[in-house]
């Protein structure tokens, strides 16, 4: 296999979080527009914002949760070892190990909603948020229980790097983790990546197709960043999917 897995340092966050925001522009993956906005046209910043936050995140950890990066990178002296231009690695994800639910919907929602603008842009990440959480909430309760989880945060392989079996790496690290844990993994899924997930033993739990009703009784000018928000943002389909834990 000419990659190989590496942790990912600290430091090198801001570097892996512009090559997610690559990775899910090309092409463009509707859900990351609402899960990471570019405010005001300001692509470095918004990349700058959301390393800081991941940084922060690493550096002061929830204690119920477990968060590994890893990376892949080209072997040495193999094909591809020159790597992208751009990067010094071929792809990425974010493993997470839920072992108890720290925050409730409403404090995990608002958090997710506050990187859009306040007003109308707010109001409607915010809905499509809570109905995204409630979805994986349900299925997952259903099925799981409150019993610990695995999920991703993120998942993505440099576009020149795809169908080289990189993703397979990235995803089986997890998954094996996940089964030595015994537990089961639960993902919001993009469409084109379904097939993916199925080859790796996810079950398709429910499709949501976003479709948030404005309020009544907004301002003009809330109900027209509202109208604004679902202009560029919408339409988005999650596919909430479940691969349960193989215990040996
Ligand atoms: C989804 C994603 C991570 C897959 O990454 P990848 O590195 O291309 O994954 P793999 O190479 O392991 O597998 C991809 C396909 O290539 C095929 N493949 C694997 N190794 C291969 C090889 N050596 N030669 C040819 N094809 C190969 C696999 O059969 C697989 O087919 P499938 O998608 O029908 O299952 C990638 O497409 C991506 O980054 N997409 C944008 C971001 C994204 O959507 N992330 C997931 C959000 S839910």
């Amino acid at each position: 296999m000419p990659f190989t897995l590496k942790d990912v340092a600290v430091e090198e966050l801001p570097e892996i979080i512009a090559a997610e925001r690559y990775a899910f522009e090309t092409p463009l993956q509707p859900i990351f527009r609402l899960y990471c906005p570019v405010l005001d046209d300001d692509r470095a910043k918004a990349i700058a914002d959301s390393a800081a936050k991941e940084q922060d995140r690493v550096k002061n950890p929830d204690p119920n949760i477990e968060r590994t990066w890893i990376k892949a990178v080209a072997s040495e002296g193999s094909e591809g070892s020159e790597a992208s231009a751009q990067f010094a690695f071929v792809g990425a994800a974010e493993w997470i190990f839920v072992t108890e639910e720290s925050s409730s919907v409403e404090a995990a929602v608002e958090s997710l909603a506050k990187r859009h603008p306040e007003g109308g842009a707010r109001l409607f990440a915010s809905q499509c948020f809570q109905v995204l959480r409630e979805t994986e909430d349900r299925n997952r309760t259903l099925t799981s229980g409150t019993r610990p989880y695995a999920s991703l945060g993120s998942f993505f392989t440099l576009p020149e790097y795809r169908q080289r079996g990189i993703g397979h790496l990235l995803m089986q690290w997890g998954l094996q983790k996940a089964d030595e844990k015994g537990i089961d993994t639960w993902i919001e899924a993009a469409p084109p990546a379904v097939p993916f997930y199925q080859r790796h033993g996810f079950i398709q739990k429910e499709v949501t197709q976003l479709q948030p009703q404005r309020p009544d009784g907004l301002s003009e000018k809330v109900a027209a960043e509202w109208d604004a928000a679902v202009e560029s943002i919408l339409p988005i389909t999650a596919v909430t999917m479940c691969r349960l834990a193989r215990t040996h």
